[in-house]
């Protein structure tokens, strides 16, 4: 069944990797896809393989840093196809390093293209969607934003991801818009980059999964489509056989109260109340049910 039948989507990104699995199905699914990537050849081959099998697509070379060519990307999705329904803001950046080691110029980048970069596109589709009453917006985050050695920069950037779904969730929701995230893993260049890294120093591969990109995709068709309505600035992990909800932050019950907090009585309390409260650090699994 073609669950996205007419609607209208960019896939940031999508020139290799999740992205491009995503393109391959959400064609397949009856959405009008825009292949943006900053990779010319990549975007353009993902783009005609959409419509060999039957899709319909069109390769949008953009760089996702550049304002203006996101602004671009997004009126030529709107004259083209007429409307924008969809974004999945997944282009991504990874450079691995311990943090008393990153390079300027890296952190940078990691922050331009994950951060900025991915705030341009919601910028410009959220204006258009806001006008239309209409849209979803799937930001790709990453599970290593509850903590990844090795990779820090690139983990707070996703964290960041992670709370502007939350924000944007709540801000968009009055418009008709909704905005989730995906916590994917893949065996893509990304996950080579890291494997590379690794073994420069010494390291084994990392422990993750190894898994297909396109296992990814069918969650991105469900978020976008309106099966999914009502839900809303939720985060799912999805790791090829598996799928999660992640939990949102929040504060531990209970909250303790007092007329003020000086030294002593935050000692007394974690040593006391808070004791055996201390959150361990990275992601919890609680139960994996198998169905
Ligand atoms: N692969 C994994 O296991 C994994 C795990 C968690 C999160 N993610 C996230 O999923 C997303 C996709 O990852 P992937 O593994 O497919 O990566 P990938 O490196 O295989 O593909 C990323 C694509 O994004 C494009 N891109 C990079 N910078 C761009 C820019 N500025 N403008 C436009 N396009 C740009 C690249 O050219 C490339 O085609 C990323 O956001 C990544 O952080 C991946």
């Amino acid at each position: 069944m073609q669950h996205l039948a007419g609607k209208s989507v960019i896939i940031t990104g999508a020139g290799r990797g999740i992205g491009a699995a995503c393109a391959r199905l959400l064609g397949r699914s009856g959405a009008k896809v825009v292949v943006n990537d900053v990779d010319p050849g990549a975007a353009e081959e993902v783009a005609a393989e959409v419509r060999a099998n039957g899709g319909i697509a069109i390769a949008e070379v953009a760089d996702i840093t550049s304002y203006d060519a996101v602004g671009s990307m997004v009126a030529r999705c709107v004259r083209e196809f007429g409307s924008l329904d969809g974004l999945v803001n997944n282009a991504g950046l990874i450079i691995l390093d311990l943090i008393n080691e990153v390079k300027e110029d890296d952190l940078r980048r990691m922050v331009e293209v994950n951060v900025i970069g991915l705030s341009f596109c919601a910028m410009h589709a959220s204006r258009q969607m806001i006008a239309q009453k209409s849209g979803s917006i799937v930001n790709v985050s990453s599970g290593a934003h509850t903590g990844a050695p090795t990779m820090s920069v690139y983990a707070a950037a996703k964290g960041a991801v992670a709370t502007y779904t939350y924000s944007w969730a709540m801000e968009l929701e009055q418009y008709g818009i909704r905005v989730n995230g995906l916590l994917p893993m893949a065996d893509s260049r990304m996950r080579g980059i890291t494997d590379g890294w690794r073994a420069s120093k010494g390291l084994a591969p990392h422990p993750a999964a190894i898994v297909s990109a396109d296992s990814n995709a069918p969650v991105v068709e469900f978020l976008l489509s309106d099966a999914a309505r009502g839900v809303n600035g939720q985060l799912v992990k999805v790791t090829g056989s598996q799928l999660a909800l992640m939990t949102h932050p929040a504060q531990l019950h209970p909250v303790l109260e007092r007329p003020s907090w000086d030294f002593d009585a935050i000692d007394a309390v974690f040593r006391t109340e808070f004791a055996g409260k201390l959150q361990p650090l990275g992601t919890a699994t609680l139960d994996v049910r198998v169905l």
